[in-house]
């Protein structure tokens, strides 16, 4: 990691141990132009890559060409109004209406950590260093603070900006995109994530064309529809090989991410806050932090590209101390339940989990207030004491007794109009005065931006985790942001509602696991609809979808791995027919698939079929067995199921590449097809290793068909044999230990 500045070519140049970043000057005025972004580079003068000859280099004149220039020039960070159509990060309305900008370099500061974003999720590190670029518009008091940091034993980038008002009168922020990147188009497809409630973060990949390809969110969460994250993606590029180039927003609200392609065939690739349902008044004096983009560039795949972000964020995201701690094997009631138990049901679902060596129960939606369906009484978190007899504490206790800890489901940032909350604070919604704001679940979603609510929120989640032995909370956020209006801000800060809700949401969690430190938190919305690095920051887990069904989750669990590690997805073995789908796969394959993600169960243990139920203490065994493994290791992806339509197959592996635990799932059996042959990926080519299965039956692990040891080298270029299976939804995990 280095970050140096290079006074007499007016260069910066930013390298981490496989990429390079260069940044250059023009001369008077010194515009802030984007050099290169690549692999590791030794020379720093590439300032010359800027001297094409359809773009004039230096305008130091306001000649007959500055139009051609403000339009071709790569700008590190592009603004609104003085030519550059190209998909601006920064847009600024005056006083007196103007949108127009014209940001010129003042001075620059290399620090040797990492500060941090105030009121903000960002990556954090002691081993850091970071370059600061300050940009500044004379004439209307606008500055820019360009924030690039890079970690020691990181190739990712992290990129952020600060808006300063330096005039006297205020300012109106209309967009502020956190990074900006030009490039040439050498060939790109643009590699997203797309889904829908129960059908999360499946992957898209298609060439980038001329014009704006985007994606964005302005449903005031992250989404189920898109995801803050976008890669462009060498045509050649796969799993293994090929450059690609990964953009991702560490924030939980509205944002937007595009890829314009302009006449020359230059690619400029934007993420941020979008201007949809955003403008931020800056008075005379005050600043705005954007929050921050993690740029990744990888030149050996998408592969490459997913172990750089896994990495990253176990190493410099997740705070919470689970991430390192083996996690308890829990069962959640929602699919087992969903409203209709009581203190007796949970304690019987309890007493029997507990025998087959599950850890912990966890109560989900209908405890508190007159809950019954998903109707009422969102924002009373008081015990229904007519379902859970004796009041919470006995529940627990007798939870407890039996071996087992407990865990309780919230959805803090929620008002049901039928709540006593509601009926004592109709204006603690959100909503436009005057006007009936639309139900979404029969919900509203409370105004956050406003302290007096989050302190109840606050003051009433922590009575009840106060009240009881309570590890765990499932933080839920089970509607969309609609009918902008907070009967709190005044009428030129309504734009801010959206932004300043997500914050609101920060500094509730933030206050969260600073009360409770040990707490295990796993944050939810519908599913997976706001699973994005900013909630991870708070909790090493996130739910990842209400759909729970084995072959759908690995097209969902595909697509959530791409950037996450796999210690951070929320997945549980449910019972069949699936409630999503409707599909009965086996009990054991069920087992094989949440094994890549947390691993718990959402079934009514004392109800589903003997022989699954005799399979869960396998299971377990299972768990405990892999567990680090799966959790702590290098991820890679040797077959799609979602390309293939047959199989999914994805291997994790151990740091010191000692072993590695390979997950074959065969979801179409297939009659007189060639034997499936795999080629393994991320061992050690020099050592020998020995392949092992893993036996559910009996929980223990035996040979497998290939009796020999072999090479690392052998593995991953002859590759292995997939024993044949009969049957759709089988699966198998093959052990494969250094000898
Ligand atoms: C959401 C969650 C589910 C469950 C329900 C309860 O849909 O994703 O897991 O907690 O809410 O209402």
């Amino acid at each position: 990691m280095s970050i140096a500045y290079f006074q007499k070519e007016k260069v910066f140049k930013i390298d981490t141990e496989h990429t390079s970043y260069i940044i250059g000057l023009t001369d008077k005025p010194a515009y802030v132009g984007h050099v290169y972004y690549g692999a590791r580079v030794e020379d720093h003068d590439l300032s010359y890559l800027l001297r094409t000859s359809e773009m004039p280099f230096v305008p130091s004149q306001n000649n007959r060409d500055k139009l051609l220039f403000m339009d071709t020039y790569p700008m590190e960070y592009p603004v609104h109004g003085t030519g550059d159509f190209r998909g601006d990060a920064l847009k600024v309305r005056t006083e007196g209406g103007h949108e127009v900008l014209d940001l010129h370099f003042v001075s620059y500061e290399i620090l040797n950590e990492k500060p941090k974003l105030k009121g903000l999720p960002a990556t954090f590190g002691k081993e850091a260093q970071t370059l600061k670029i300050l940009l500044e518009d004379k004439i209307c008091g606008v500055q820019a603070e360009l924030c690039y940091s890079v970690f020691a034993d990181s190739d990712a980038l992290m990129r952020s900006v600060r808006i300063i008002n330096k005039s006297k009168t205020p300012v109106w922020l209309e967009r502020v995109l956190s990074a900006s990147f030009d490039m040439d188009d050498t060939g790109f497809d643009l590699v997203t994530l797309h889904g829908a409630w129960a059908r999360e973060r499946h992957i898209s990949r298609n060439p980038v064309n001329y014009g704006f390809q985007g994606l964005s969110s302005y449903r005031g969460e992250s989404s189920h529809q898109h995801h803050p994250f976008l890669a462009l993606a060498e045509k050649c590029a796969d799993q293994t090989k090929g450059e690609v180039y990964g953009v991702h927003f560490v924030y939980s609200g509205n944002f937007c991410g595009s890829v314009y392609k302009n006449q020359f065939d230059q690619l400029r690739v934007t993420m941020g806050i979008g201007e949809e349902n955003f403008c931020w008044k800056l008075e005379a004096g005050e600043d705005f932090q954007a929050p921050e983009v993690v740029l990744t560039y990888s030149a050996e795949g998408l592969g490459g590209m997913s172990r750089i972000y896994h990495d990253l964020y176990r190493q410099h995201l997740i705070r919470s101390p689970y991430l390192k701690k083996k996690r308890p094997i829990l069962i959640n009631n929602w699919e087992a339940t969903y409203f209709d138990f009581d203190e007796k049901k949970l304690l019987a679902i309890a007493k029997e989990a507990s025998k087959c060596g599950i850890e912990m129960l966890v109560m989900d939606d209908g405890w508190f207030g007159s809950r019954n369906d998903d109707t009422t009484a969102l924002g009373d978190w008081f015990v229904n004491e007519k379902k859970i007899r004796g009041g919470l504490k006995k529940l627990v206790d007798a939870v407890n007794a039996e071996g087992m800890k407990f865990g309780i489901w919230f959805e803090p940032e929620m008002i049901s109009p039928d709540s006593d909350l509601y009926r004592a604070h109709p204006d603690w919604a959100i909503a436009v005065p005057g006007r009936t704001a639309v139900k979404g679940r029969d919900q509203y979603v409370l105004d956050l931006s406003r302290k007096e609510i989050r302190d109840y929120v606050f003051e009433r989640v922590s009575a009840i985790l106060d009240s009881a032995n309570i590890e765990y909370v499932k933080w839920d956020m089970n509607r969309q942001l609609t009918d902008l209006g907070s009967y709190d801000l005044p009428a030129d800060r309504q734009g801010e509602l959206s932004h300043r809700y997500v914050l609101g949401v920060y500094e509730l969690q933030e206050r969260l696991i600073r009360r409770y430190p040990k707490l295990l938190l796993e944050n939810c919305s519908g599913g997976g609809a706001r699973f994005d690095p900013g909630m991870l920051y708070y909790s090493p887990q996130i739910w990842c979808s209400d759909d729970t069904d084995a072959i759908e989750r690995l097209m969902i669990q595909e697509g959530t791995a791409l950037i996450y590690p796999l210690s951070t997805m929320g997945a549980h073995v449910s019972d069949c027919p699936n409630h999503a789908v409707g599909r009965v796969t086996p009990f054991e394959t069920r087992g094989y698939v949440a094994l890549a993600g947390t691993f718990g169960y959402e079934l009514d243990v004392t109800r589903i079929p003997a022989a699954d139920r005799a399979m869960i203490p396998k299971q377990v065994e299972m768990y405990h067995k892999y567990h680090n493994l799966v959790a702590d290791g290098d991820y890679y992806r040797i077959a799609s199921y979602s390309e293939n339509h047959i199989y999914d197959c994805y291997m994790t592996v151990k740091k010191d590449k000692s072993e590695a635990l390979l997950t074959y799932i065969q979801v179409m059996a297939q009659p007189q097809v060639h034997t499936k042959k795999i080629r393994l990926q991320g061992l050690d080519p020099e050592k020998r290793y020995k392949i092992k299965r893993f036996n559910i039956e009996t929980g223990k692990e035996e040979p497998y068909s290939i009796k020999q040891a072999l090479s690392g080298d052998t593995l991953m270029r002859a590759g292995i044999l997939i024993d044949k299976t009969w049957g759709d939804f089988k699966g198998m995990l093959l052990h494969i230990v250094e000898v």
